[in-house]
C-alpha cells in the first residue's frame, strides 16, 4: 500500500485524485489547496465529484504539519512553478518522494529540484510530460533525428486557452531530444534550433506534432490526450516506480526507455543462422 498526498487540485490533480482514489493499492491520505483556495476545509470527495473520502483538503501554509499527521509515502504535485518548489522543499526535508508534473520552471527552479533530491535523498521524478504516449513521441523524435539529420524539424503544439506556461515544457523537451539526436548523428552542419510554435486555444486538453521535413518526403508524429485521465495514468506509472527510490529521475526513467532500446538493439545484434548451401545453390540457378 502506498500512502500519498496531492498537492494542487486544478484541472489536472483534481483528474489524479479522481483515479487514485479508485485504487486499492493507493491510499490518499491528505490534499493541499493554495493557503486563500475555497477548497480549503471541503471533503477531496466533494471537489473530484464523488461521496466522501474522510480526507480534509488543507492549505500549503500547513503542510509541515499536514504531512507529519498523515504520512504519506509520496506526493504527486500539479500545481504552480513557485508552489511547487515551496512544497517540494518542505516534501524532501520530511523524505517524502514526489511526482511534480507542474511545468513552467526556470531552469535555476528545476537545478533546486536536483539539489533537493540530493540534500535530502529523496526520490523525486520530475515529468514535464506525465503521459506515456509522449514520451514513446520523444524517444521516436530522438531516434528520427539521429538517422534523418539532414531533414528539417519543427514542433508545433495547442493546449487550452487557460494554460499558462507556453511553449508547454513538453515542447520544449521534444526540441531538446531533436537536438541531443542531430548532434550525435555526427554531421557538424546540422541546424541545432528547433522552432517551437505553440497555439493556446479553446479547451485542447493537449497535442503535440513533431515534423521531419526533407526535399522528398515528410514524417509526421504527433501526440494528442483525449483527456486528463491520460494523465492520471502517467502519475500512476510514476508514483510506483518513486515508491522507495532515492534520486532525481525523468519519465524515461519511470518507463525505463533505455532498457527497451538496449532489448532491442540486443535482439537485432544476435547472430544470423547460416542459410542452408544446398537452398542458397538452387536459389543461385533459378536466378540464372
Ligand atoms: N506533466 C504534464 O504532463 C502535465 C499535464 C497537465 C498539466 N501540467 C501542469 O500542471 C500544472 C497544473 O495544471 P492545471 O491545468 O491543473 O492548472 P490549474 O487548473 O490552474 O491548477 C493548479 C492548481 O494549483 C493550486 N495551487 C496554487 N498554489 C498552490 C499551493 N501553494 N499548494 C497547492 N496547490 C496550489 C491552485 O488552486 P487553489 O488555489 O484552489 O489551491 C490550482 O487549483 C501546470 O503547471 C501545468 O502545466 C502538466
Amino acid at each position: 500500500m502506498i500512502t500519498l498526498c496531492i498537492s494542487g487540485l486544478g484541472k489536472t490533480g483534481k483528474e489524479i485524485a479522481k483515479v487514485l482514489l479508485e485504487l486499492k493499492d493507493i491510499r490518499v491520505v491528505s490534499a493541499i489547496c493554495s493557503p486563500n483556495s475555497d477548497k480549503r476545509g471541503q471533503d477531496l470527495g466533494q471537489i473530484v465529484g464523488c461521496s466522501d473520502t474522510g480526507v480534509v483538503i488543507e492549505g500549503s501554509d500547513d503542510l509541515e504539519q499536514v504531512v507529519f499527521r498523515t504520512r504519506p509515502d509520496v506526493a504527486v504535485d500539479f500545481s504552480s512553478p513557485e508552489a511547487a518548489l515551496k512544497n517540494a522543499k518542505v516534501f524532501s526535508r520530511m523524505g517524502v518522494n514526489i511526482v511534480i508534473g507542474t511545468t513552467g520552471f526556470s531552469k535555476n527552479g528545476l537545478r533546486k529540484l536536483y539539489v533537493l533530491a540530493n540534500k535530502y535523498e529523496n526520490g523525486i521524478v520530475y515529468a514535464p510530460n506525465i503521459t506515456l504516449g509522449v514520451n514513446v513521441l520523444m524517444l521516436l523524435t530522438n531516434l528520427a533525428s539521429n538517422i534523418l539529420n539532414s531533414y528539417d524539424f519543427q514542433v508545433n503544439e495547442i493546449h487550452h486557452k487557460n494554460k499558462k506556461d507556453s511553449p508547454s515544457g513538453t515542447a520544449k523537451k521534444i526540441a531538446v531530444e531533436i537536438e541531443k539526436g542531430l548532434k550525435s548523428s555526427g554531421n557538424p552542419e546540422v541546424c541545432t534550433e528547433v522552432p517551437i510554435t505553440a497555439v493556446r486555444a479553446g479547451g485542447v486538453v493537449g497535442k503535440h506534432e513533431v515534423m521531419i521535413i526533407g526535399e522528398e518526403d515528410k514524417i509526421e508524429i504527433s501526440h494528442e490526450s483525449f483527456s486528463r485521465r491520460a494523465f492520471a495514468l502517467g502519475a500512476l506509472r510514476a508514483v510506483r516506480f518513486i515508491d522507495g527510490k532515492t534520486g532525481y529521475f525523468e519519465m524515461n526513467d519511470v518507463l525505463n526507455l533505455k532498457k527497451v532500446l538496449q532489448d532491442y538493439l540486443e535482439k537485432d545484434s544476435t547472430p544470423k543462422k547460416p542459410r542452408n548451401i544446398a537452398y542458397l545453390h538452387l536459389e543461385e540457378t533459378q536466378v540464372q
